[in-house]
């Protein structure tokens, strides 16, 4: 019967009124009435379908990168690693917060899918991007040596 092919998204205050009324033996009122029902629920379909798609909008809001590890528990090379960042990179990239300075922010930098650009976060390509540089970000690479950009993007893998 067409009411309970309806009620499948149905909460089950509406279930429990259809049920009643399919138990009513359906005059033609209140096949009429079964029908507007029936409208409802469609309607409450496309609610509950936009209210799942919000709540999960949100819960993948939620589902953020795990927090930078605290400044006080870095191993020497990701401290050296710091002071590298400050001294180079700091003047242009956020590291413990998110939005743009003059380049992207580098928070969680390795915990994302893709960097900035869309590449593949891998320590090569950071380093590349470090020595060569990008666009609007200077080479690097006369400034800083091997060791230098070993330990920045040691430091940039715990943000
Ligand atoms: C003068 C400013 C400036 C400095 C200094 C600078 N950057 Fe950048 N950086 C930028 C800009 C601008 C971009 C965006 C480049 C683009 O994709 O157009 C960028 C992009 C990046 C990216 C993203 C690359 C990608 O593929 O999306 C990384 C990683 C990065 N910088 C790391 C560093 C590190 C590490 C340092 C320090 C060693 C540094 N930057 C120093 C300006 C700077």
């Amino acid at each position: 019967m067409t009411v309970r092919g309806t009620v499948v998204l149905g909460d089950p205050g509406f279930v429990g009124v259809l049920r009643l009324r399919s138990s009513m033996r359906l005059t033609n009122f209140a096949q009429n009435d079964t029908l507007i029902w029936g409208a409802r629920m469609e309607e409450m379909k496309h609610t509950i379908a936009l209210l799942l798609a919000v709540v999960s909008l949100g819960l993948a809001g939620c589902r953020s990168t795990p927090p930078p590890t605290p400044l006080s528990e870095l191993n020497p090379q990701q401290t050296r690693g710091h002071a590298v960042f400050q001294a180079r990179c700091a003047m242009c990239h956020y590291d413990r917060q998110s939005g743009p300075l003059h380049g992207p922010s580098l928070l969680g930098l390795f915990k994302k899918p893709a960097l900035p650009s869309g590449a593949a976060p891998t320590d090569e390509r950071v380093s590349a991007t470090i020595t060569h540089g990008r666009n609007m970000m200077p080479a690097m690479g006369n400034q800083l040596d091997e060791a230098d950009v070993n330990d920045v993007i040691a430091y940039l893998r715990t943000l």
